[in-house]
């Protein structure tokens, strides 16, 4: 069979060598050792395959060796080598995973007979942060597609999985000690479609599940605005609706309705809610919040808004901005907030900012991203015209969003991270790719814009700049050999007509 050039492997790894002729996977080919990586491999070869390799304790020929061996790559890095004999070893337990997710990519099927290339690839990413968003809010999605979203992103080596948890149309996690959050603003959702939130167990469910994938948790509660669905279980801690010109006529444009203090919120409007800055009773909900949240939250992280708070005062909203971080840092975490809250001088020391300005910073986005910089923190990019999985692909596109960009797969492929902002490059930790789900009203519709562009953001993220193949006509062609994988899964993904797509 001639081999596919240049090999299927999206993100783009940094160095591969490919050797002659391919070795074939068959029942017969066994793994050593029971590591979960070992069994992650032969259950996805299975499922991929209809193969179901078996595990033996001793090293024979031609057998696939898993291991972890400390400096033999860098952290989330492998080295995988598929010859004679067929290993993968990891510099850390992230690192084999990321090689077993390489290895599957590498298989292909011709005439009924599966195989692997002959390679020796060295890979790690150039980033350490590499993460998805998927806000659960203006639609909710449930534990069993929260784990599909995992599968499909943790495949492309992402990293972290930011939960958008609380919005104006509906509060998603329970918490115990303001349990009428659940009780009466959960069940709301855009466009009067069904809501749902997650109990803790089901949210310690996502953790582990996540976990398993070498994928963080980061909780998001939205503050001081994005919060009319607080006011709907506890009118006290919220302000009167303030409503904007683009509010209004938005709504009038496509016929929604306007925010009621009290009431589930419908619409997509934004900017018209905020807490009450001046009560102490809003601190202490927001600590006892944070606190539920850290204890459930293994990973470092809270992110805490700071987004398009148009109706708060900005003396009041730099005022909760350091109140907000500081809870953060009391209990535990590291504060993650969006660029907005760097206007704030006084932020905790280390909040992480995240950057969702235009790759052409406009107004005062760039000055707020830096000030987490100067407040020695960090950065994370999700420039909105590229990053942003929300936009539609075309003008025309029937899912997602026009406001920042139309986002085809060669944008959100095209630019560079370290190009956006006037910082060190070492302040920035990566990037994101953030899911808003005004529009997708289904999982299936999640899909449909996630797929194929996260596939793009994976390799800014993970793969060299001088890595030989981190092109455009390089990934386009690497992109559509996913797609016998992507279909064999049932993932709905868009086959974007940039793309030279693989038949089977
Ligand atoms: C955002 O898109 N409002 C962060």
């Amino acid at each position: 069979m001639v081999l596919p050039l240049p090999l299927p492997l999206v993100p783009l790894p940094a160095s591969a060598l490919l050797g002659e002729g391919r070795v074939p996977v068959t029942e017969s080919m066994r793994v050593i050792g029971d590591s979960p990586a070992a069994i992650q491999l032969m259950d996805a070869v299975a499922q991929r395959t209809g193969i179901r390799l078996t595990t033996t304790d001793a090293a024979e020929p031609g057998a696939i060796t898993l291991r972890v061996e400390s400096g033999a790559a860098p952290a989330e890095g492998y080295r995988l080598s598929i010859g004679e004999s067929l290993q993968i070893v990891g510099g850390d337990e992230a690192g084999l995973f990321y090689g077993v997710q390489t290895l599957l990519q590498l298989l292909s099927e011709d005439a009924g007979a599966w195989s692997l290339p002959r390679v020796e690839i060295v890979d790690a990413p150039r980033f350490p942060r590499r993460g998805v968003m998927l806000d659960v809010t203006r639609h909710f999605f449930d534990v069993a597609e929260v784990k599909r979203f995992i599968d499909e992103t943790s495949a492309l080596k992402f990293n972290h999985l930011h939960l958008h948890l609380s919005d104006d149309q509906g509060w998603r996690i329970h918490i115990d000690s303001w349990p009428k959050l659940t009780e009466l603003s959960s069940a709301s959702a855009a466009d009067g479609d069904r809501g749902g939130f997650y109990t803790q167990d089901d949210y310690r469910e996502i953790v582990a599940y996540a976990a398993a994938h070498h994928m963080i948790v980061i909780p998001e509660i939205d503050l001081p605005g994005h919060t009319h669905a607080i006011g709907v279980a506890y009118p006290e801690l919220v302000e009167e609706p303030v409503l904007n010109d683009g509010l209004v006529s938005q709504a009038k444009e496509l016929g929604q309705p306007l925010p009621v203090k009290g009431e589930p919120y419908l619409g997509w409007g934004v900017g018209h809610s905020s807490v009450r800055i001046h009560e102490e009773r809003t601190y202490d909900f927001v600590r006892d919040v944070v606190r539920e949240l850290a204890e459930l939250t293994p990973g470092p992280y809270i992110h805490i808004g700071g987004d398009e708070s148009l109706g708060t005062p900005q003396a009041d909203f730099d005022l909760f901005a350091e109140r907000a971080t500081a809870i953060v840092v009391e209990a535990g975490k590291i504060p993650v907030a969006w660029h907005e809250m760097g206007s704030a001088d006084g932020i905790a020391e280390g909040t992480i900012g995240q950057y969702w300005g235009k790759t052409t910073p406009e107004g005062t986005h760039a000055e707020e991203a830096e000030h987490f910089v100067a407040r020695g923190g960090a950065l994370i990019m999700s420039a909105a015209d590229a990053a942003y999985l929300d936009m539609k692909y075309t003008p025309e596109f029937p899912l997602g969003l026009t406001w920042a960009a139309v986002i085809d797969v060669q944008r959100a492929y095209s630019w560079e991270p370290t190009d956006v902002l006037d910082v060190p490059a070492e302040v920035i930790l990566g990037v994101e790719a953030p899911l808003w789900s005004e529009t997708t009203r289904t999982y299936a519709d999640v899909e449909q814009l996630v797929f194929p562009r996260a596939a793009a953001l994976a390799e800014v993220a993970w793969s060299p700049e001088e890595a030989p193949g981190r092109t455009w006509e390089s990934f386009r062609e690497r992109l559509a050999s996913l797609a016998p994988g992507w279909r064999a899964r049932g993932v709905n993904f868009h086959p974007a007509p940039e793309i030279p797509w693989v038949a089977e």
